[in-house]
Formats: structure tokens, C-alpha cells, sequence
């Protein structure tokens, strides 16, 4: 049994996309799914490698316990290969990281997906950067993301 490989992508890798990995993967344990998936999260920029996330979206995930541990790390061309999804954030992400894959040689690379085009509750385009405002920007991120992480494990197949 192969395993799913899952990378959720934003610019810092401190907000965004730390909290969509710990959401997946609190999903994929409480199912059972745990040994099926491996997941990991990246940023498209280097500023804040080896920190640990904001710690204004640790908290806000605290508060309906999702526990956000990850390190931040920017993705690399390695990444192409070893996963099966990247999952960005917004539209920037996606450029960036489809740039990145332009420069990458190999066959059956990352198939590059925005999350939020699996959303059924929450219909923006995007899920908005909450790094330069309030509180309640973090709240919101998780609501969504919430909302998109466990619609897009709907959608795919895994073995
Ligand atoms: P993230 O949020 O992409 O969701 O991790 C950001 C974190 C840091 C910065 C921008 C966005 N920054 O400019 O340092």
C-alpha cells in the first residue's frame, strides 16, 4: 500500500499552511488514515526557516484543539518528487510554486492544487494572509481551512 503524500504551501510557512497540516492530520487520525498519509507543510519564503508558527495562530488552533508543532521550512525542488499534492493558499503561492516546478525535471511530479477550490461552506478564492492583521484573521483562516482540508480528503482517492 503506497501512501498519499500531502504539502500544504503558503509564503511563511508560519500561519497558513503549519495550521492546514495540522488540520489534515488531525482529520486523517481521527478516521484511521493516519498510516495512509504522510503530511507536511512548506513556505515559498525563507525568512522564517526553523521557527516554530505565529504564535497568534498557535493559539487560535489551541482553542479548538488542533496542536500546531511543525518547524518552518521553504519548499524545494525535491518536494516535486516526493509528493503527490501541494495545496497552496492563494494565488501568489501558486504562482511561486508553479515557477519552482517549471524548473524541476522529472515525471510524475506534484500535481499543484489550490485548497480553497475545495471549499463547500466558505466561497472565497483564496485563503487571505492573517500575518499583518487582527485576531480574528486567524480565526477565520482556520474556519476555512477547516472547511477545505477535509473537503479536498473527500475528493481525492487513496489507497
Ligand atoms: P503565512 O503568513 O504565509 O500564512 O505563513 C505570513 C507569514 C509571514 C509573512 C507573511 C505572511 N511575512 O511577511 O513575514
Amino acid at each position: 500500500m503506497s501512501k498519499t503524500s500531502v504539502l500544504f504551501v503558503c509564503l511563511g510557512n508560519i500561519c497558513r499552511s503549519p495550521a492546514a497540516e495540522a488540520i489534515f492530520q488531525n482529520i486523517v487520525n481521527d478516521k484511521g488514515l493516519a498510516n495512509q498519509f504522510i503530511v507536511d507543510s512548506a513556505g515559498t519564503g525563507s525568512w522564517h526557516i526553523g521557527k516554530k508558527a505565529d504564535s497568534r495562530m498557535i493559539f487560535a488552533a489551541k482553542k479548538r484543539n488542533i496542536n500546531i508543532t511543525s518547524n518552518a521550512r521553504q519548499i524545494i525542488k525535491d518536494d516535486f518528487r516526493k509528493f503527490d499534492y501541494i495545496l497552496v493558499m492563494d494565488n501568489s503561492n501558486f504562482n511561486n510554486v508553479l515557477n519552482l516546478k517549471n524548473q524541476v525535471k522529472g515525471v510524475d511530479l506534484a500535481k499543484i492544487l489550490k485548497i480553497q477550490e475545495f471549499a463547500l461552506i466558505y466561497n472565497e478564492k483564496e485563503v487571505p494572509d492573517p500575518y499583518f492583521g487582527g485576531d480574528a484573521g486567524f480565526d477565520h483562516v482556520l474556519d476555512i481551512l477547516e472547511d477545505s482540508v477535509s473537503c479536498f480528503l473527500e475528493n481525492i482517492t487513496y489507497s
